[in-house]
């Protein structure tokens, strides 16, 4: 006899922190960036905790990892639940860990109650989400949609060293590949549901404990490079210099004055810059950086991509130096289905919770999944909004409100 399943919120908490621990960082967040020893750690700790309960594991081509409890019907395309367990270099416990062990802990929570599901229920953890240690983000939703690997990430290099995401992809596979089954990119999937923390301060500000998202807004990740020439710091004079930093700096000024000062709701970021040869004493021969650009609206990201190519151009230009621009993600603003949303909103309702519709800023592996199956998402509010940061926090109550809004969402997904 199977009784209501209900969140075990002291297990759920330990497990936050048993997964805190990995990769963990003296600044009080993670360092578990895509296919390192630290997320083949965290992986192998969630595969020990999913055969420790009896359930079956396995993982595709891309080293996405999925946890199976079989339902009534198994022939049936699964509920398939999760996140992701990579994170930022200087990342926080809680940005995709949260959803994954809320989705483990739903699982956990059937069993306990002894509950048959429907359909098959699946916990997936994608491979890297983020994409800092090799771009772009959701490699492992994008490729399981696309129901192969593109040809383009074989020879993909790693950001910070010479590893090949070819390498440390295998690697990683067969790291687990002796306690864990095979499964083939792009298996049929009934519904696709993610939690995560908003990574923004609505929820917080206005004291909702859940947010229910209605879609994605859309990014694309640029990587322009200025070349020039290098040359001696202390005697080459002003016209004779075609500096690539000085054309970067001039460029970037120019966005940062116009992008979000004149684009209510754009989001524009350099977050690294490289300079070679990086000598203190020798003018740069080339400057590059990446840009992250998003908007809700494809055009206004179209009109802004092209505002941003203009300007880098032009300040190149004056600088008698070279610019090339190449674009490294594209992903299209996304907006979830009808019925799922609305299947959220039920379960909110019956299980008590205030809600807050909101489309979000950050991608997520559900904007790829919505073109696979039927998706949505839920948030919950995190301290100040802060994400990417080590200092990312989301109280323990919250935590567990969201869980409890997980499982009745996938009660309802169930019906
Ligand atoms: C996800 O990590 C994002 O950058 O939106
Ligand atoms: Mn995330
Ligand atoms: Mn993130």
């Amino acid at each position: 006899m199977s009784r209501k399943p209900e969140i075990n919120s002291d297990r759920f908490l330990a497990r936050i922190d048993d997964f805190a621990a990995v990769g963990a960082t003296p600044g009080g967040g993670v360092n578990r960036q895509a296919l390192t020893t630290g997320d083949r750690e965290a992986r192998a700790l969630l595969t020990a905790l999913a055969r420790a309960r009896g359930f079956s594991v396995f993982q595709d081509d891309i080293a996405n990892l999925f946890i199976r409890m079989e339902g009534k019907d198994s022939a049936l395309p699964p509920l398939l639940i999760g996140s992701h367990l990579d994170s930022q270099p200087a990342g926080g416990r809680f940005d995709g860990a949260l959803g994954t062990l809320t989705a483990f802990e739903v699982l956990e929570s059937l069993a306990d109650a002894a509950f048959e599901p429907a359909r098959a229920v699946e916990v997936v953890a994608w491979t890297n989400e983020e994409g800092c240690r090799f771009s772009p983000g959701c490699m492992g939703s994008r490729a399981f949609v696309e129901g192969k690997i593109p040809a383009a990430w074989q020879e993909l290099q790693a950001v910070d060293d010479a590893s090949r995401f070819d390498d440390e992809r295998l690697a990683t596979i067969e790291a687990l590949a002796p306690d864990v089954g095979h499964r083939a990119l792009g298996f049929p999937v009934g519904a696709y549901l993610e939690l995560h923390i908003e990574q923004g301060p609505s929820l917080e500000s206005e004291k909702i404990p859940i947010g229910i998202v209605t879609g994605v807004q859309g990014t694309r990740w640029l990587e322009a490079t200025f070349e020039g020439q290098t040359a001696h710091a202390g005697t080459t004079a002003l016209e004779y210099r075609r500096d690539p930093l000085k054309a970067l700096s001039a460029g970037l000024a120019a966005l940062y004055a116009t992008v979000m000062p004149e684009n209510a709701g754009a989001r524009f970021t350099v977050g690294r810059i490289t300079v070679t040869p990086g000598s203190i004493n020798a003018i740069p021969a080339q400057a590059s950086c990446t840009i992250d650009l998003r908007h809700p609206e494809a055009t206004v990201l179209d009109r802004l991509e092209a505002d941003v190519r203009e300007r880098l151009a032009k300040a190149a230009e004056t600088e008698g130096v070279s610019a090339s621009i190449r674009k490294t993600a594209d992903m299209a603003p996304v907006t979830f289905a009808e019925d799922v949303v609305a299947a959220l909103q039920v379960a909110a309702q019956k299980a008590g919770f205030r809600t807050l519709s909101m489309v979000s800023g950050a991608f997520h592996d559900a904007l790829f999944m919505a073109g696979h199956a039927p998706s949505a998402m839920i948030f919950v509010p995190c301290r100040d909004g802060l994400s990417h940061n080590e200092a990312e926090f989301v109280k323990t109550e919250d935590s567990i409100a969201g869980a409890r809004m997980f499982l009745a969402s996938v009660l309802e997904m169930l019906r």
